[in-house]
């Protein structure tokens, strides 16, 4: 197979994967990521999800942390080091495959800064390698990348082909975002195909249409004028976002949960002491389910057009 061709595989196995990017902690990278993934899963849609965070909270968030499956990113590093395909855990979920982060990402570092000596920025395309193969078989795969890591951040930017953007409304969610733009600008000359998805508001209390104006120009300041953006935001809700961690469970899966416990006078009666999961689950659930037809919408619209340019190439000038 020639080289040309070999890439033009390589671009369309990574047609659909998303990185959740931003250089702040606490944006909502790790929340997002975890449930649209879960609840795309949930839709039928086969996904992956890949955890490059050392922290590995989304072992948290989907409850696996110190289970059989949970590598600790050994398997991450190896098919690194190795070049080999990933090696996802299947079925965290039904239909939901995790690629796990932790504490053997570690070595990650060491090993990708001998490589950039060597090989210079190309080198960062090796995540985009041993992924390639592996997806092929989803149909969406979020990569949920960690806070000030320049090097992991790098390697999503550099297989992804989408940036799916949270952020808080805070200065430091604002300033995260301009970090991010530099690091998207620098990508994109090793992966030309890279583009900004969107961004989305996380944990916002407020509906006032002042901070979203500030966010959006700040957003537009960082990214350029008509940064794509969600409508939708997810909102402040911060026991239902404890519930998830505690219990390792998503939005929607809370949701479910909450509406099955008894009413709190009946709990009360049959002695259950048990924490009460908040109902707010179901508000955020709603969310995230508003957020995901978005994102899908601007997928498959993105997918449309570069149809209809490829149609256009093909036919020629007029
Ligand atoms: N809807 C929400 N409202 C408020 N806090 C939330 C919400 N969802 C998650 N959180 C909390 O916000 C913090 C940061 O979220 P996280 O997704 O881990 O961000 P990041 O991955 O960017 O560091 C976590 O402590 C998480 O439990
Ligand atoms: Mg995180």
């Amino acid at each position: 197979m020639s080289k040309r061709s070999r890439n033009r595989r390589r671009d369309d196995a990574l047609t659909r994967v998303i990185a959740v990017v931003n250089d702040k902690g606490g944006v909502g990278k790790t929340s997002v990521a975890a449930n649209l993934a879960g609840q795309f899963a949930g839709a039928g849609y086969r996904c992956l999800l890949i955890d490059l965070n050392r922290q590995a909270n989304l072992a948290d968030d989907l409850g696996f942390r110190g289970s059989d499956v949970d590598d600790r990113g050994a398997g991450l590093l190896g098919s690194v080091i190795a070049g080999t395909p990933l090696t996802p855990a299947v079925d965290v979920r039904p239909g939901l495959d995790v690629v796990c982060g932790g504490a053997r990402l570690e070595d990650l570092t060491p090993v990708m800064v001998s490589r950039l000596q060597h090989h210079g920025r190309e080198a960062f395309r090796v995540l985009g390698d041993v992924l390639a193969p592996v997806a092929v078989d989803y149909e969406l795969v979020f990569v949920d990348c960690p806070p000030e890591s320049t090097i992991l951040t790098d390697l999503a930017l550099a297989a992804a082909r989408w940036v799916l953007m949270p952020t808080r409304s805070d200065v430091g969610g604002l300033v995260g975002m301009t970090l991010v733009a530099d690091r998207f600008a620098l990508a994109r000359e090793i992966n030309a195909r890279l583009r900004l998805l969107g961004v989305v508001l996380f944990g916002t209390g407020t509906r006032s249409t002042a901070v979203h104006g500030e966010v959006r120009s700040a957003v537009e300041k960082a990214f350029g004028g008509n940064s794509p953006w969600f409508e939708t935001t997810i909102r402040h809700a911060e026991r239902s976002a404890q519930d998830a961690r505690r219990l390792g469970k998503l939005a929607h899966e809370l949701e479910i949960a909450a509406a099955a416990q008894p009413a709190w006078w009946e709990a009360l009666r049959m002695d259950i002491t048990a924490p009460r999961l908040s109902p707010t689950a179901a508000g955020v659930a709603g969310d995230y389910r508003a957020l995901g037809v978005e994102v899908l919408t601007a997928l498959q619209s993105a997918e449309e057009n570069e149809r209809d340019d490829d149609r256009r190439g093909a036919a020629g000038p007029a």
